[in-house]
């Protein structure tokens, strides 16, 4: 499973970029918001930093305005992936855009058919949100296994990213249930790499070098 960040906050992507790990960059209006920063420079110097792809979110219901935002975002950068909302607007916007050849990542999905639908648009990607789901006391990472194998057995290429992760667990479970990709919050990524263990081990191999060397 391909490791993403999901953030619009530049200090945040560099740091965990300098990691090695990442394959790509989420955003949304919210995160765009958060940022405080003008959203075009923000997606262009995301591209500069993380080669990878990096998913722009339109801002209009309407098929033919995102259309539009669509075209104008995949002009910033090679790697800007077209985020869409997973309505009937966003469909006949990802059909439109793939069948121009640019990527679409179909947001806000929630179910197995809707993730169908998105596919069968032509999305280069479709990203089921689990925390929300589990927020209204539904199984998040069951929907990940059921799309993936619903995929499976279709033969469909669009890649699966987990979105809406709130915890660590989340990305080893969905990893398990075959996410091709998990979109994770800035937050998250030292709570992953830590482990008590770790910590004690080190601290006892570089007192046991230094008692050595006396
Ligand atoms: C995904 O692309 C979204 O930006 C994100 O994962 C939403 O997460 P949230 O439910 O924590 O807002």
């Amino acid at each position: 499973m391909k490791l993403y960040i999901d953030t619009a906050i530049i200090s945040e992507i560099r740091e965990i970029a300098e990691w090695g790990v990442l394959s790509g960059v989420t955003t949304n209006p919210s995160l765009i918001a958060k940022s405080g920063k003008d959203f075009k420079k923000t997606i262009i110097e995301i591209c500069e930093i993380v080669k990878g792809p990096v998913s722009a979110e339109v801002t209009v219901e309407d098929a033919a305005g995102m259309i539009e935002q669509g075209k104008e975002f995949a002009d910033w950068d090679e790697m800007v992936v077209v985020k869409l909302p997973c309505t009937t607007e966003g469909l006949k916007a990802c059909s439109a855009l793939s069948h121009q050849g640019i990527p679409t990542n179909l947001t806000l999905c929630f179910s197995v058919n809707q993730a169908l639908l998105c596919a069968r648009a032509g999305a280069s990607y479709v990203s089921p949100f689990i925390g929300r789901l589990e927020d209204i006391n539904e199984d998040g990472v069951k929907l990940i296994k059921d799309i993936k194998e619903t995929f499976r057995v279709a033969g469909i290429k669009t890649e699966i990213i987990s979105a809406s992760i709130r915890t660590p667990y989340h990305v080893t479970t969905v990893a398990n249930a075959g996410s091709d990709i998990a979109t994770i919050p800035y937050k998250l990524f030292p709570n992953m790499v830590q482990h008590p263990l770790t910590t004690s081990g080190l601290q006892k191999f570089l007192d046991d070098w230094k008692n050595s060397q006396q």
